[in-house]
């Protein structure tokens, strides 16, 4: 049978909060035209992240429920730790709350003021831990990722010349690890090919530099190596992902992610003094490192969880999931990225909106008319997230693209949901014409997306 379907089915039933049209003009009014200060009880579809908001199996459930909540040595920490030693192969194991607290650490532990540290994209928060010890955070997109049309399979991947020539400017003594992103998240959750990952360690090796993943996605990253990348379309997920640890040193993880849990995160590594240093300010910040600020049911529900995300008909679904959807939107000429990513779907807001300049902020007023005319919540990735205000008052540098990103919860909504985020997406674009500038009229001075206020521009 061609049809995908949810591999599972449901035992428990969350009441979805319904609101009229009326009601959302008010609250969107009241929230200051800014989602993120929307109560979550006036959602109804909410896809403003994929993180920690997916639905846990039965088998977390009951894994929970068995969970040892002893201080030191617990049971349930040694189900986390040899689970993430079956999947990575890695030596030492930490967890932490979730994914950037290993940052945090790994950036106190080993980054110097005057340090650089390459990426083929920083998600924002490893970007910030890196830059607050005073260390560049450098991203290293492929021309492929710049270009939003580009059909390119793999426009996850780091720029190999872009990495030589960092390497080269800055020396490799002031490169103390460099990072790759699977999937790229910043660059719309593009996948990362084994190929390219082998080919960076190879430079990497060179000059001594270690290399550490950012493994939030990696089950889904293992899914497209799987399905477009000559020569592993015959190893599992479970392999495939082993092989892309192997060609690294470290990993940080944000379990909230592929690790199908609610909270959680790991750093994990092979050298014995980076993992001596880490454990130290673990255990001041963290906890002891059993636990790492984690309740034994949560590294419970993490262990289990990171498995399932390896099973190859939950990555069907996830991936036809998002793949549906795409191919709908197309149908109707509303513009996205393309490829779509693994967990999300990034709109080009400024195609959508013609008419509106950066400066007009099209990506708040798309996704202000998302959540008008649907009861939707999504994302503004452009000028508001990445613009530069100018320090002088003046005009502000916006940013290179004017997206706004529909993020899937993990196992959440049905079909029929999505054919509503369809249904609402086709209105929004059948009227784009009404949809407004904005201007900010409150701002904090960084990380504005989360709490600027805004108003209707003229
Ligand atoms: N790295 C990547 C690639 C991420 O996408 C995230 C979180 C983190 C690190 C940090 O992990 O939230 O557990 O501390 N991304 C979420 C998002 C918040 O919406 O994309 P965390």
């Amino acid at each position: 049978m061609r049809t995908i379907i949810e591999p599972f089915r449901i035992k428990m039933t969350e009441a979805l909060p319904i609101t009229d049209r009326g009601d959302r003009e008010a609250l969107l009014a009241e929230a200051k035209y800014n989602v993120f200060l929307l109560d979550a009880q006036h959602v109804t579809i909410d896809l403003l992240t994929d993180s920690g908001t997916g639905a846990m199996s039965d088998r977390q459930w009951a894994a929970m429920m068995v969970a040892d909540e002893s201080y030191a040595g617990s049971a349930s920490w040694r189900h986390f730790e040899q689970t993430i030693r079956n999947i990575t192969g890695f030596k030492h194991i930490f967890p932490t709350h979730q994914g950037r607290a290993a940052e945090r650490l790994l950036a106190a532990t080993r980054l110097k003021p005057g340090n650089v540290v390459p990426n083929n994209s920083h998600f924002d928060t490893t970007r910030a831990n890196i830059e607050f010890v005073g260390a560049t955070a450098v991203d290293l997109l492929t021309p492929e990722a710049r270009d939003l049309q580009s059909q390119d399979r793999f426009k996850g991947n780091l720029d190999l010349a872009g990495l030589e020539k960092v390497i080269r400017d800055e020396g490799p003594a002031n490169i103390p690890f460099c990072m790759i992103t699977v999937t790229n998240n910043a660059a719309g959750g593009q996948p990362v090919s084994m190929e390219n990952i082998r080919r960076v360690k190879e430079i990497l090796v060179r000059h001594d530099i270690p290399l550490i993943i950012d493994a939030c996605r990696f089950a889904e990253n293992a899914f497209f190596i799987n399905r477009y990348e000559p020569g592993h379309s015959k190893s599992s997920l479970l392999e495939i992902a082993r092989e892309m640890f192997a060609l690294s040193d470290g990993a940080t993880m944000s379990a909230k992610k592929d690790g199908l849990a609610n909270i959680g995160g790991f750093f994990a590594c092979n050298n014995d003094d980076w993992a001596d240093d880490f454990r130290n300010l673990l255990i001041l910040t963290e906890g002891f490192p059993t636990y790492g600020g984690l309740a034994g049911r949560d590294l419970e529900a993490v262990a289990v969880g990171l498995m399932e995300a390896l099973e190859i008909n939950y990555q069907r679904y996830r991936h036809a999931t998002v793949e549906y959807i795409a191919e709908k939107l197309l149908a109707r000429d509303v513009p996205i990225v393309r490829p779509p990513g693994g967990h999300a779907i990034f709109i080009d807001a400024a195609a959508f909106c013609p008419h509106l300049a950066a400066s007009d902020y099209p990506g708040i007023g798309l996704v202000n008319a998302l959540y008008l005319e649907g009861g939707i919540r999504a994302v503004e990735l452009g000028s508001v997230m990445f613009g530069k205000p100018a320090s002088d008052g003046g005009a502000e540098t916006p940013a290179p693209h004017e997206l706004v990103r529909l993020a899937f919860p993990r196992r959440v909504y049905t079909q029929s949901h999505f054919d509503y985020v369809v249904e609402v997406l086709d209105f929004v674009h059948r009227h784009r014409d009404a949809i407004k500038p904005f201007r900010i009229i409150r701002q904090p001075p960084f990380l504005r997306h989360f709490t600027a206020h805004f108003a209707l521009a003229g």
